[in-house]
């Protein structure tokens, strides 16, 4: 029962392999009617087949006409063989094709993704522009690809030879959320596993509003010390602060203890945990890097108010909404919207050295927000 999916897709997998070299002459032949460079291989063909027998036009002619059937002779057959690969796999091996199909789609939307990437890199090369100038979109897709190919490096690493591709297939298979990115997923996946992840966001919520609470004391100014204890106070007992409450402590933020360069350790690894970043680095990586993640989110929040919110899908709205620590999977649009409205509005009115509140702000705005209250 247990080894039957792991076995009969290890037998697939040749298949699924030896497929490949198919592919491979396939797209020779698939290619012709519009691939340039298969055309001039057949004009090389062609060339040589007339260098051959000099003089001769009619041998000339019937070569390329035998070329052309030879052609389309293996792109029918090719196609049969497609197709009938797809029906063997869905008929005997149908959790292994969904798998297969879902793999096969991943690969071309992360192709997809690598070209578009490198589309606006050369685009900023070309007009000397900087991450933080383009548009929200394109910083969007530049960040989520950058976290992507981090992801997949592991995976390059072993599927180079000699570690060989079944192993790969294997642990894809087995730890799907571990290794592969999201193009690889299932929709259902998808939902299963983005719950997961704020799970272990939200196991470290408790320990950042702890920290918070332990350094309130030594806030110089007594108003601001008592506001920020009140609001811990409330964020405690369940309620969604308002972001004016948030944005009248923003001068804690720029100088010792709340300030970026002030975290301590133990903050900066709760902060890590809270952003799926890794917190096992030592103290000054991991402040490097909450600093420029943190930037990061800023840009794209400046450039989000540039777009507005209203020009969203309710998908990218979502993954902004995520991305900025909240569990949006299962909330209406609407309340996402709203709640990504409050967070623009305090990013943009933060200074560069006031980044140390959009940090907090991860845990101190999405803590509690519900679908219903407010
Ligand atoms: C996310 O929110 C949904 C619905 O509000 C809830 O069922 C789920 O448990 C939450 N996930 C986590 C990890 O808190
Ligand atoms: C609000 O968030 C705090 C901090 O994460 C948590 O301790 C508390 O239980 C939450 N309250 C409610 C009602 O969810
Ligand atoms: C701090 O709290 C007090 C009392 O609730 C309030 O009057 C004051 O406006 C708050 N200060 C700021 C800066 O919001």
């Amino acid at each position: 029962m247990v080894a039957s999916p792991v076995l009969c897709p290890s037998l697939a997998l040749k298949m699924a392999l030896s497929r490949v070299c198919w592919a491979r002459a396939a797209l020779w032949g698939s290619a012709v009617t519009h691939g340039p460079y298969v055309t001039r291989r057949l004009q090389l063909i062609r060339c040589g087949l007339t260098w051959g027998t000099p003089g001769s036009s009619k041998i000339h002619l019937s070569s390329k006409a035998d070329v052309k059937n030879l052609v389309s002779y293996v792109v029918t057959k090719t196609k049969m063989i497609n197709g009938k690969y797809h029906q063997f796999l869905s008929r005997h091996f149908p959790r292994f094709y969904v798998l297969y199909t879902v793999f096969m789609k991943g690969l071309q939307m992360l192709w997809a993704d690598a070209k578009k990437a490198r589309r606006i890199k050369s685009n900023m090369w070309k007009h000397n522009v900087k991450f933080h100038q383009l548009s929200y979109r394109e910083m969007e897709h530049l960040r989520q690809f950058r976290r992507d190919i981090s992801k997949c490096f592991f995976l390059g690493i072993i599927s180079i030879p000699p570690f060989a591709n079944y192993l790969v297939f294997l642990l894809m298979y087995l730890f799907p959320r571990q290794l592969l990115v999201q193009h690889f997923w299932t929709p259902k996946q998808q939902m299963e596993f983005l719950d997961i992840y704020h799970g272990l966001r939200k196991q470290s919520h408790p320990e950042i509003l702890r920290c918070l609470e332990r350094v309130t004391p030594l806030i110089f100014d007594k108003q601001l010390r008592w506001n920020m204890t009140d609001l811990c106070t409330k964020i405690r007992r369940g309620t969604h602060p308002a972001t004016h409450d948030i944005l009248a402590l923003r001068e804690c933020f720029s100088h010792h203890p709340l300030g970026l360069n002030q975290l301590h350790t133990l903050q900066m690894k709760a902060f890590s945990r809270a952003l799926l970043l890794t917190p096992y680095l030592p103290p000054f990586l991991l402040r490097r890097r909450l600093k420029t993640h943190t930037t990061v989110i800023h840009q794209l929040d400046l450039a989000l108010a540039k777009l507005g919110i209203n020009h969203l899908t309710a998908q990218e709205v979502k993954s902004a909404c995520y991305l900025r620590g909240l569990n949006s999977t299962h909330l209406a649009e609407e309340r996402c919207r709203t709640w990504l409205g409050e967070w623009l509005q305090i990013s943009c009115s933060l200074k560069e050295a006031e980044l140390s509140l959009l940090l907090h702000n991860v845990v101190l705005l999405s803590t509690n927000y519900t679908g219903t209250r407010r």
